[in-house]
């Protein structure tokens, strides 16, 4: 029988999670349907409960939905405890287990797929929303010699270094202290780039970075990426990557079987002009 899945978002009408998901299931030979669903703002988990239901087996949710998601699962794994957020729920029988792999997946973006290895990396990420909460485990795992947040609002940057203090060496620090600082990894996690806006971030972060990493999808050269290319930024990346891996580490989660990602990140890349 056709196992049923789903993404659920609202909006959800450009998610590309179908076809990714459609992809991985036809080049594993999984026998799966998924589907995107519309959730309703004010009755969330009814909709998530009829899709249980109806027999689904597991969803991915995006925006806005990650915080109630977490909030009606039976079981959290460590990665949605610490990202206090999931992006992917697995039910099985009156269970409802929550992973977050929205970390995981720029993780591997950016070494298997780029080639930047972060352990010892100095590494500066902007944001200190739900995005960047969500990365910084699997990103500390990996050791980096630092991990400066730096954040608009400096208080919140502030108490997710020290909320992660144990797993790292994190610093949260405001825009103007970077100023005379050096890195080899830079990650915009700040919505900004969605309405075209820049953070205030000094041009001298940027100089000497090997990566400028974005993790929105589609918007193409962003003024954080262009910021990035004017500095002499070697390599420039969005989030497609990340979009992909996170996905297929659903998909193995669900399936068992782990997809090969590189097809289909080829086919999904928006060239960065
Ligand atoms: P998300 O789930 O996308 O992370 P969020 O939790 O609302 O969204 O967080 C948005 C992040 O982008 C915050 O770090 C925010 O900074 P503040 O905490 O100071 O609000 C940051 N952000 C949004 N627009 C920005 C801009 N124009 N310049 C700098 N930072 C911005």
């Amino acid at each position: 029988m056709t196992d049923k899945y789903a993404v659920i978002g609202n909006p959800i009408g450009h998610t590309k999670s179908p076809y990714i998901h459609g992809s991985f299931a036809a080049s594993t030979g999984q026998d799966i349907d998924y589907s995107a669903i519309e959730g309703s703002l004010d009755h969330f988990a009814d909709d998530l409960h009829a899709f249980r239901s109806a027999g689904g087996r597991g969803m991915n949710v995006t925006a806005p939905f990650k915080l109630q998601a977490f909030a009606l699962a039976t079981e959290r794994l460590e990665r949605a405890q610490l990202a206090g957020a999931t992006n992917a729920l697995k039910f099985e029988g009156d269970r409802i287990v929550a992973d977050n792999f929205d970390g995981l997946g720029l993780t591997n973006d950016i070494q298997r797929n780029l080639g930047f290895a972060l352990k010892g990396a100095r590494m500066l990420v902007l944001g200190a929303g739900g995005a960047v909460r969500g990365a910084l485990l699997p990103f500390l795992e990996q050791q980096p010699a630092v991990l400066v947040l730096a954040n608009r609002t400096q208080g919140k940057a502030d108490d997710l270094a020290r909320q992660f203090a144990a797993h790292g060496k994190v610093e949260g620090c405001a825009y103007g202290d970077l100023s005379g600082e050096e890195f080899d990894i830079v990650i915009n996690g700040t919505s900004a780039s969605l309405r075209g806006e820049l953070p205030p971030l000094p041009v001298e972060a940027l100089q000497g970075a090997r990566l400028a990493y974005e993790l929105a999808y589609g918007k193409g050269l962003t003024p954080f990426l262009r910021l990035a290319q004017n500095a002499g930024v070697p390599r420039l990346a969005d989030g497609v990557g990340m979009l992909v891996e996170q996905a297929a580490e659903a998909f193995a989660w669900w399936r068992g079987v782990r997809p090969d990602t590189r097809a289909v990140i080829d086919r999904m890349t928006i060239p960065l002009v």
